[in-house]
């Protein structure tokens, strides 16, 4: 596979399946109470893609080779799990941080966002551990414009998240995106700055951060899909899908809700 640069029409319709993805974490954000199950939210996203937004859910059925077809429409990976998690019938509890990850197809492109959702108040650790990964994911963001490097976006977010105490996951990474929901390049959250391929104007890949309280070191689950830290500390995850300009920048999967990049990150 090679990495693809989208013509100015891909731009727009990946503008529009970024946005429809984003507004779905939008209208499920009240909806992520104690009590709730992530089976009912996964039935709700369902419905609003399908119904609302004439949406493909990504995930449904997708089964990259090694993989058992994907059961659900979202991905919901709760406290010590990192990525992938399956929604089930367990309920949600007060203090529990939940990623949610939406990925929609329209028009034949893809939009793949995430957000960390937190039930009820959540402790002080739980909480700066979902902000220190939210601002990983915006440095990672800051550096990415044309003649820049891949690595200059690892590298940042991985300087960002170790001096926090905090550890970046290796297995798995942010993705270039288009009419597949993961083409080249690979984009490591880790990594030496200057190194890496040259980003080009026109590139689109996400940048998704999965940063652990604990140690790196991550285990699937029984499942075959769930992916958890093997030293059961918490982990959390913030995705956007970005397109590469000559002047940086331009994120795809923004909409009313979403939260603002940091004031102090350029
Ligand atoms: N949305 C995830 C990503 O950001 C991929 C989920 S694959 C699934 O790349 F099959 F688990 F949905
Ligand atoms: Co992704
Ligand atoms: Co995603």
């Amino acid at each position: 596979m090679s990495i693809t640069i989208k013509t100015p029409e891909e731009i727009e319709k990946m503008r529009i399946a970024g946005r429809l993805a984003a507004e779905v974490l939008d209208y499920i954000e009240p909806f992520v109470t104690a009590g709730t199950t992530t089976e009912t939210l996964d039935k709700l996203c369902h419905d609003y893609m399908v119904d609302v937004q004439g949406c493909i859910p990504a995930p449904l059925n997708y089964a990259p080779s090694g993989y058992n077809p994907y059961p659900k429409s979202i991905c919901a990976s709760i406290n010590q799990q990192v990525c992938h998690g399956v929604p089930n019938d367990r309920a949600l509890k007060l203090g529990d941080i939940v990623n949610l990850d939406i990925t929609t197809i329209k028009d034949g492109y893809h939009g793949d966002t995430s957000r960390m959702f937190i039930v009820g108040e959540g402790s002080i650790q739980a909480r700066r551990l979902c902000d220190i990964t939210f601002e990983c994911l915006w440095l990672g963001i800051s550096v990415v414009k044309a003649g820049a490097r891949l690595g200059d976006i690892g590298a940042i977010i991985q300087k960002h998240a170790e001096k926090n105490g905090y550890s970046v996951v290796r297995e798995f990474c942010g993705h270039g995106i288009g009419q597949k929901f993961h083409e080249d390049p690979q984009v490591l959250h880790y990594g030496k700055a200057g190194t890496g391929i040259v980003l080009e104007a026109g590139m689109m890949f996400t940048i998704e951060p999965m940063i652990n309280a604990g140690k790196a070191a991550i285990r699937e689950m029984a499942d075959g899909w769930t992916i958890a830290t093997k030293d059961r500390s918490l982990s959390a995850q913030w995705e956007h899908t970005l397109l590469v300009t000559e002047t940086g920048y331009e994120v795809m999967t923004l909409s009313a809700g979403c939260r603002p990049k940091p004031d102090w990150i350029a």
